[in-house]
């Protein structure tokens, strides 16, 4: 088990593009999804990239089941993502408020797709082909984003909807997740 040191917005290693992974199924890359692992659930998160533990390779994880930081999000399967790819499914974008490790303490209001397919590979190799909605595609959307080096700032709308999250408490928008 390895715990590693998430990277904090403005760390330029988190504004990097992240190279796709070469050889699946090899001992580098389950150490790595076991170190995402490890770390997503030292920092009580619901998703992490590599890029966030400084690992520039295109690999996420994500799970959410009765997660403190989002108590009314709807359970996600815990899934280790290789080399994903986004395929947004017509429709409007919907906004809800997100968080990041990397940005620890705030939120913004995101716009994201409300449905998309995506597709991957498992660690083992095999192929992912999902279609998702709500605070599974949104999590989909912003682990991904990581992988291009974008953090959800860039995505908000209005930046009056960003902010410390002990205080939008009380903003207008602002509905507890
Ligand atoms: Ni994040």
């Amino acid at each position: 088990m390895a715990v590693r040191e998430v990277l904090r917005m403005g760390d330029p290693r988190l504004l990097e593009e992240a190279a796709p992974i070469a050889d699946l199924d090899s001992e580098g890359l389950h150490g790595l999804v076991r170190d995402l692992w490890d770390t997503m659930a030292a920092y009580g998160g619901v998703g992490l990239a590599a890029t966030q533990i400084g690992v520039p390779r295109r690999v996420v994880v994500f799970a959410v089941a009765d997660s403190p930081r989002y108590p009314d999000a709807e359970a996600v399967p815990a899934t280790a993502l290789v080399n994903p790819a986004l395929h947004p499914m017509p429709g409007d974008k919907e906004e809800a408020w997100e968080g990041c490790l990397s940005i620890p303490g705030m939120r913004g209001l995101v716009p994201r797709y409300a449905q998309l397919r995506y597709t991957g590979f498992t660690p083992e190799g095999d192929p992912v082909d999902r279609e998702v909605s709500g605070f599974h595609a949104r999590v989909v959307q912003h682990e991904c984003d990581h992988l291009d080096g974008i953090l959800y700032p860039r995505r908000i709308r209005d930046l009056r909807n960003f902010g410390f999250e002990a205080e939008l408490v009380g903003h207008p928008s602002h509905v507890p997740e």
